[in-house]
């Protein structure tokens, strides 16, 4: 296998092309690779071999054509063709259930298709964040299934991504990775075949600390976002600019406070802290806490839009109120666990219309002007660059009453002529 590896002659499989499969997919094809990607939804299989991402990312369309068009890449529904491959590298999603635990179905039904087409000394590379021990378990139901026994007749990884969609494709080069195999051999294996286009370093480990690694990385940035939020939500009591006190105290050199905001989203942060606590044989207070203060950021943003519309006397039943943004991240398409829906959710049967409009997502308003003619107050849900250079005393004239609620910290200066608010930015 090591030589397949490095004369790019090994066979790839890729199941589950969304965010992190489809340009992990592309940077294997782009190596050299024969790769074929597996993927459920039809659609999404019709669109890639037609050349056409369905994701939004810089530089896709461009690398996902080149792989198309040197057929190095293919993409198919159908399990027969990823038959006898000598990788097959897993990244389905990994979402929680409406109690909040680990929905692990995707990834057994992966494992399970692969099992049936794997062949002996296949490498299996989990890239999906999974709870602890998961990889030790999936690769004890390929035994079960397949009769292979792990480490003798198939090797095992977990090679987790930690990649941020809008820099997927430099991220995937030097991002540094950690390849956790069941056995050392898998962890060797693993690394020489991602060494193909990887630039940054590598590490070898077990799989179980592989998995707790990723999962403690976004667990320490949802719990300093809400130590972030906390102390926006002080700010608002002592009537001071959180972002000036933070920029200050960031001036230490060992202080590093995040970024408060409208609320934590994506299929990662909201989910990574509860996959690592389950099964939980302790409390862990403080990582649970963490998940409730972010996740009431969207209800801090619908008191301060209720308290403006107080100050303008706007019956709250009369206001049309504009969302700008319902990506939860800046200049993407993902509205997956977004703060701009649970903002929704806890203002629409309280106020006469709610309007969205985002560039990047179907099915809001067509352009801004339309989503703000007539508007009583809009509320910046999403940091898309687009709204940062916005020209709200223009806009301003379209809207019945002037009020802007900042989520995200986009306007830097309130505009002249609005009843302004903002998360963490002094009295209301
Ligand atoms: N999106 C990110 O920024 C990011 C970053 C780091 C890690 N991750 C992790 O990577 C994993 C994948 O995340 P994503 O954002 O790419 O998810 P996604 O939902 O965008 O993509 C998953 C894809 O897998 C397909 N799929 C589901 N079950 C399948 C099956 N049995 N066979 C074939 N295809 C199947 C789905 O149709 C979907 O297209 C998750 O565990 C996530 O936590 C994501």
């Amino acid at each position: 296998m090591l030589d397949r590896i490095g004369d790019r002659s090994a066979e790839i499989a890729v199941i589950g092309l969304g965010y992190i499969g489809l340009p992990t997919a592309i940077m294997f094809a782009n190596a050299g690779f024969r790769v074929t990607g597996y993927e459920i939804r039809r659609n999404v299989v019709e669109s890639i071999n037609s050349g056409k991402a369905h994701i939004v990312e810089p530089e896709i369309d461009d690398l996902l054509k080149k792989a198309i068009e040197n057929g190095t890449l293919r993409a198919t529904s159908n399990p027969n063709d990823i038959k006898g491959k000598d990788v097959y590298i897993i990244c389905v999603q990994t979402p929680l259930r409406e109690d909040k635990t680990p929905n692990l179905e995707f990834l057994r039904s992966a494992i399970e298709t692969v099992a049936k087409v794997m062949k002996k000394g296949s490498l299996v590379i989990i890239e999906s964040t999974v709870p602890p021990l998961t990889t030790v378990r999936m690769a004890e139901l390929i035994e079960e299934l397949r009769g292979f026994r792990a480490g003798e007749d198939f090797y095992m990884v977990h090679a987790p991504e930690r990649v941020m969609p809008g820099r997927i494709f430099k991220e995937l080069v030097y991002n540094s990775r950690i390849f956790g195999g069941i056995t050392p051999e898998s962890a060797e294996l693993a690394e020489k075949l991602y060494r193909s286009f990887v630039r940054g370093q590598t590490f070898k480990t077990s799989s179980t600390v592989s998995e707790v690694v990723k999962l403690m990385e976004n667990t320490f940035r949802d719990v300093n976002i809400a130590l972030a939020n906390e102390f926006a939500l002080l700010a608002h009591q002592y009537g001071i600019d959180v972002f000036e006190a933070i920029e200050l105290a960031n001036t230490h050199p060992r202080v590093k406070i995040h970024v408060p905001g409208i609320g934590v989203g994506g299929h990662c942060l909201p989910k990574d802290p509860h996959l690592l606590v389950w099964p939980a044989e302790r409390d862990f207070g403080l990582i649970k806490l963490a998940r409730e203060i972010n996740d009431s950021m969207p209800l801090l943003t619908r008191e301060l839009l209720f308290n403006a519309l107080g100050e303008v006397n706007v019956p709250p039943n009369d206001a049309v109120v504009t969302i700008l943004g319902l990506a939860y991240k800046g200049n993407s398409d993902d509205t997956r666990n977004s703060p701009a829906f649970a903002l929704i959710d806890a203002i629409k049967d309280d106020v006469a219309e709610v309007r969205t409009y985002d560039p990047f997502v179907g099915g809001t308003h067509q352009n801004l002007e339309d989503a703000l003619n007539g508007a009583d107050a809009v509320v910046i849900a999403t940091d898309h660059t687009a709204f940062k250079s916005l020209n709200w005393e223009d806009l301003g004239k379209l809207m019945r009453t002037r009020i802007l609620v900042d989520g995200r910290h986009v306007v830097e200066k309130p505009p002249r002529g609005f009843v302004f608010r903002g998360v963490g930015r002094g009295e209301y």
